[in-house]
């Protein structure tokens, strides 16, 4: 990221100079869609990120935006409805704040960032995460980064219409250099787990295929959990979510619940459990084992849990072939990237096998990423 274009942007735009903050995008090693059924994730911030320089102007409400990517400018004040779809972010992380009886007065801003949009990586989250970190420093709100995750999560929630965990925002908020996140859902309580997987690499693969209607494909995977989850209760009023149901408490209720909401709870049942056995052999340091989980978690996801695609399950297909330690669809689905564990000595024939014949089947290039952990949000 060119960061003095953005600076250089804004004194152009606005005739002085603005505060900068940033906030990454994330990968996740295991847990996937466990995080709104109040299970266990394994994030880590990464060094693709969103920027924002920021500066009040002055004005009660008045909020002028400019997104250096697209090269678009938006302007609408806070009873107003932004025109740009990117405006409903920054306007969603102004109401939820103001939520929590804070005041948000007008700004001035231009941003950008180089998180790949639609690949799993939390573009969105990094993009709520920087605006909520800014407003909340620049203005001196006192909120922590708690608060700031779940106005991201609230902002996705009331503003964008994906109802998400609350995964991407912690991670981009709690990010560590290094560390992943052992992170409860529900109670929020959190670990850094130190993560260099000496001999081996962390990549990405970006399908560059992003399939419509994935946002409610998502609504409708959390509203079978819920179903599923309600059910249980019926019998097990302890069960709040499924993070608290059992394999056998699912079995009891299999003539009630319909074939596709049990297999979406089967998939959550096991994925809690799965993150659980592979965050102890990362613990131990014993990344086949990592790996060994990470090829299940891809199975249940494209078999029982459908978020996977041809072009995912392809890259998967390749990474096994190739010996890859461990390969999985990451992040929410239905396109974006695998993330793939690989020893080093591999590390370049795959990448190569991968990207040539991905590109000869699908005729789309692939995007290839090294993942380096990194810290979460900042101001520069
Ligand atoms: C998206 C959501 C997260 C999480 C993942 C799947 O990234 O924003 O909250 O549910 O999908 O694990």
């Amino acid at each position: 990221m060119e960061l003095n274009l953005l600076k250089e942007k804004f004194k152009s735009l606005y005739g002085t100079e603005g505060t900068m903050y940033t906030s990454p995008g994330r990968i996740n090693l295991i847990g996937e869609h466990t995080d709104y059924n109040g299970g266990f994730v394994l994030p880590g911030a990464i060094d693709k990120a969103m920027y924002c320089v920021i500066k009040p102007n002055g004005t009660p409400d008045r909020i002028k935006a400019y997104a250096m990517d697209l090269s678009e400018m938006d302007e609408f004040g806070l009873d107003d409805i932004p025109i740009k779809q990117w405006g409903k972010y920054i306007f969603g992380v102004c109401h939820e704040i103001m939520k929590l009886g804070k005041q948000v007065q007008g700004f001035d801003c231009v941003f950008a960032g180089d998180v790949p949009l639609g690949a799993g990586m939390s573009s969105s989250a990094a993009l709520e995460s920087c605006f909520g970190f800014a407003i909340n420093d620049m203005y001196n709100l006192g909120l922590d980064r708690f608060q700031l995750a779940k106005v991201g999560q609230a902002t996705e929630h009331n503003y964008v219409g994906v109802k998400c965990g609350i995964m991407d925002q912690f991670a981009s908020c709690f990010g560590k250099e290094g560390s992943l996140i052992r992170l409860d859902c529900r109670s929020l309580e959190y670990k850094y787990i130190p993560f260099n997987p000496e001999g081996y690499r962390l990549v990405l693969l970006n399908t560059c295929v992003a399939h419509e209607l994935a946002s409610s494909a998502y609504n409708k995977r959390r509203e079978s959990c819920e179903n599923a989850a309600s059910y249980i209760r019926k019998y097990h009023p302890e069960v709040e979510l499924l993070r608290d149901a059992t394999i056998e408490m699912l079995k009891e209720v299999a003539n009630e619940v319909s074939a596709e909401d049990y297999m979406r709870a089967e998939f959550v049942i096991e994925e809690i459990a799965r993150m659980g056995e592979a965050c102890d052999a990362l613990e131990r340091g014993d990344y086949e084992t990592v790996g060994k989980k990470m090829y299940e978690t891809h199975i249940g996801l494209s078999r029982k849990y459908e978020v996977s695609c041809e072009e995912l399950d392809f890259l998967n297909d390749v990474a096994r072939q190739c010996g890859v330690t461990g390969s999985r669809v990451m992040g929410g689905g239905f396109g974006g990237c695998t993330i793939n564990l690989v020893k080093n000595e591999l590390h370049d024939d795959f990448i190569k096998r991968a990207t040539e014949s991905y590109e000869q089947k699908f005729r789309i290039k692939p995007k290839v990423y090294e993942v380096v952990i990194s810290d979460g949000a900042r101001k520069l």
